[in-house]
C-alpha cells in the first residue's frame, strides 16, 4: 500500500503523520522543498513526543518521502488531496492526478465544505473520486467522514473506508451533501456561539468556560475557531451558506472582520486569544 498526500499544511501533514504511524509508504507533495521539509520536521516532532510519552514504541520517518513533483505520485494506491480550500485549484489538481496516477488508484479529497461531486466532475473517471474528510488536528481526532459523491464506485468508497481504518480512525459513511455530517451541524453552531458573544455581552473566556463546563465540550467555541483558523471557518461557513442559504450558516461579521484583519487564530499568533 502506498499513499500520496498532496499539500502538507496542517491537515496534510497530519494525514501524512497518520500514514507513517500506520506503517504505510507515503509520498507527500508540497510546492517547495522547504515546505516539504517543514512538514517532515513537524511530523518528526509529534511522533517523537508520542515515543517520549510511551504512546508508541518507535516510528520510521523514512516511510515518508517528500517531493515537489506530482509525477512522483504515479504508483500510489490512494492519493489524498489537502490543498487550498478552493474549487478551481482542486478541480485542476484532480484532472492532473487522473493523468498521472494508475487507472485503479483512488483519488480522495479532504475538502471540508466543497462538493466532492463538483471536484470529481473535473475528471473523466469520477467513479474513483471520493471524500475523506479528516478533522483538525487530524492525528488526534478519531473521525473521518468517507463521502460518496454521485458517481463514486462501491470499490473506491470501500477502499477509502478501509484506509481510514488502517490509519486507526473511526470512519463513518455519508453522501456528498453540503457540510456532510459534522460541519453541517458544527459550523452554524459555532456561528451561533460567536453571535451570543455580542448578544449576551459575555466575555470570550466566559463563553468558552460556559460550553466546556455546561455542555461538556473539550474546548470552548472560540478556542476551537482559533484552532481551525478563522479564515478557514469563515470560508467553510460561506460555502455552506452559498449552498443551503440558512442565515445561521453565514459567517458573523465579527469573524469576517477578524479574518480581514489577519487575526486568523493560532496559526497567526492572534485570534480570539493571543498565542
Ligand atoms: N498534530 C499532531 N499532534 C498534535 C497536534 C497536531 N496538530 N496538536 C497536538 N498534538 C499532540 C501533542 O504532541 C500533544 O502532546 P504534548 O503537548 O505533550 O506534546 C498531544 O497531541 C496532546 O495535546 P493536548 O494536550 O493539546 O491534547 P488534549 O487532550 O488537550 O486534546 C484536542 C486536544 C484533541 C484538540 C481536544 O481539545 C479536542 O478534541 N478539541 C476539539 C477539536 C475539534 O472539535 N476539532 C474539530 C474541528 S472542526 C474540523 O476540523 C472540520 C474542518 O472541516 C474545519
Amino acid at each position: 500500500m502506498k499513499v500520496g498526500v498532496v499539500g502538507l499544511g496542517a491537515m496534510g501533514a497530519g494525514i501524512a503523520q497518520l500514514c507513517v504511524e500506520s506503517g504505510v509508504d507515503t509520498v507527500g507533495r508540497e510546492v517547495t522543498a522547504e515546505l516539504g521539509e517543514r512538514a517532515r520536521e513537524r511530523i518528526g516532532h509529534f511522533l517523537t513526543r508520542k515515543v517520549e510519552k510511551g504512546q508508541i514504541e518507535s516510528f520510521d520517518l523514512s516511510l515518508l518521502t517528500t517531493t515537489t513533483e506530482l509525477a512522483d505520485l504515479a504508483d500510489c494506491d490512494v492519493v489524498i488531496e489537502a490543498i487550498v480550500e478552493e474549487l478551481e485549484p482542486k478541480r485542476e489538481l484532480f484532472s492532473e492526478l487522473e493523468r498521472i496516477c494508475r487507472p485503479d488508484a483512488v483519488l480522495a479529497t479532504n475538502t471540508s465544505a466543497l462538493s466532492v461531486t463538483e471536484i470529481a466532475a473535473a475528471t473523466q473517471s469520477p467513479q474513483r473520486v471520493v471524500g475523506m474528510h479528516f478533522f483538525n488536528p487530524a492525528p488526534l481526532m478519531p473521525l473521518v467522514e468517507v463521502v460518496r459523491a454521485e458517481l463514486t464506485s462501491d470499490d473506491a468508497f470501500e477502499q477509502a473506508y478501509r484506509l481510514a481504518e488502517t490509519m486507526g480512525k473511526h470512519p463513518i459513511r455519508c453522501h456528498d451533501t453540503p457540510g456532510f455530517v459534522v460541519n453541517r451541524i458544527l459550523l452554524p453552531l459555532l456561528n451561533d456561539c460567536v453571535r451570543v458573544l455580542d448578544e449576551a455581552r459575555v466575555s470570550v473566556d466566559d463563553l468558552d468556560a460556559g460550553m466546556k463546563h455546561g455542555a461538556g465540550w473539550p474546548m470552548g467555541p472560540c478556542e476551537l475557531i482559533d484552532l481551525v483558523g478563522i479564515d478557514v471557518h469563515v470560508h467553510a461557513s460561506e460555502a455552506l451558506y452559498d449552498k443551503l442559504r440558512e442565515p445561521r450558516m453565514a459567517p458573523p461579521p465579527r469573524l469576517v472582520a477578524m479574518a480581514n484583519a489577519g487575526l486568523l487564530g493560532r496559526k497567526s499568533g492572534r485570534g480570539f486569544y493571543t498565542y
